[in-house]
């Protein structure tokens, strides 16, 4: 069994819901704008497989860390849900360094977790940041935040899926523009384009992606994982073969108690209390 990390750079709480728990992620780096440097990045994967492996891990979400009060005479750092990969870490470094850090890399890890993900996103998503939130099922933005791939002017392309998982939810055009033009588009533009799911105020975040997270709790814990991985199978294959795949899928629910117990659960008018069988 795989243990909780247990890190500063990230802060792991267990809220309870139903019979299970929601974990908040927060990466903890607000002095860097929550860029992910080496320890982040080994401890997001960590609890991934924790997560995984734990039965009553429901739901996983990710944030950043508030900015810190300013110290006297300096400014506020600006709000950051992850202003990217630390890029004093790539400094100096070649092919060879880099390259294991990035073939079994953190994005991976959020993306295959087969239970649900959120992103809450308040301030800047670069570069990896905005990856860490396409990694994830859903996203929550505030409308102040930003969003944006601004590898391009690093010399660098997105290397945590971006370019891939951007072109799927916002389309061709707009990741092409976003990529080779390294802009940032705010949260009203990115919720406009199809990269978040909901826009909120700030104040309202925490509370939107609870209920969010309490709703995904809230259902078998077994089905919502098949339901995620049919899905999926929607990027991976031609439409023909994911019905068949999805047709198999559902059909294979039909031999769990879960099953038996949410469509009993309907004709009762009951509400079901779920196995994960
Ligand atoms: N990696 C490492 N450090 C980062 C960082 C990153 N991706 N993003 C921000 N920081 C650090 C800054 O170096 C600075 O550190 P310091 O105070 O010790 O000098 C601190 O976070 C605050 O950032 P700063 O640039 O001073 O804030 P700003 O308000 O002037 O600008 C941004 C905010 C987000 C526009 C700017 O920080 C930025 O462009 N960051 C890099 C974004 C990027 O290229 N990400 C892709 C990486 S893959």
């Amino acid at each position: 069994m795989a243990e909780r990390p247990d890190v500063d750079e990230l802060t792991i709480e267990e809220y309870p819901s139903n019979d299970g728990i929601i974990i908040m992620a927060t990466v903890n780096r607000p002095e860097k704008l929550n860029a992910l440097n080496l320890a982040v990045k080994e401890a997001i994967k960590s609890l991934c497989t924790w997560a995984q492996d734990s039965e009553k891990v429901r739901v996983i979400v990710f944030r950043g860390a508030s900015p810190l009060p300013p110290p006297e005479g300096k400014r506020q750092k600006p709000h950051a849900f992850v202003a990217g990969a630390d890029v004093s870490e790539f400094v100096g470094k070649d092919s060879v360094g880099i390259r294991p850090e990035f073939e079994d890399n953190v994005w991976e890890a959020v993306w295959k977790l087969r239970k649900p993900t959120i992103a809450l996103i308040d301030g800047y998503a670069l570069g990896g940041g905005s990856e860490l939130a396409l990694s994830c099922d859903i996203r929550i933005s505030t409308k102040r935040s930003m969003f944006g791939t601004p590898e391009i002017n690093l010399g660098l392309i997105p290397g945590g899926g971006g370019t891939q998982r951007l072109t799927w939810l916002v389309g061709y055009g707009k990741a092409m523009e976003m990529i080779m033009g390294g802009e940032m588009v705010d949260g009203e533009e990115a919720y406009r384009i199809g990269m978040v799911n909901h826009i909120v105020e700030p104040d309202d975040l925490l509370t939107k992606g609870m209920e969010i997270a309490n709703n995904l709790a809230s259902k078998s814990p077994l089905t919502i994982q098949i339901a995620k991985q049919s899905v999926r199978t929607a990027l991976d294959n031609p439409i023909s073969d994911g019905i068949l795949l999805e047709h198999n899928m559902f059909v294979d629910l039909f031999d769990t108690k879960d099953k038996e117990i949410g469509v009993g659960a309907f004709m009762e008018r009951g509400k079901p209390e779920w196995t994960g069988e």
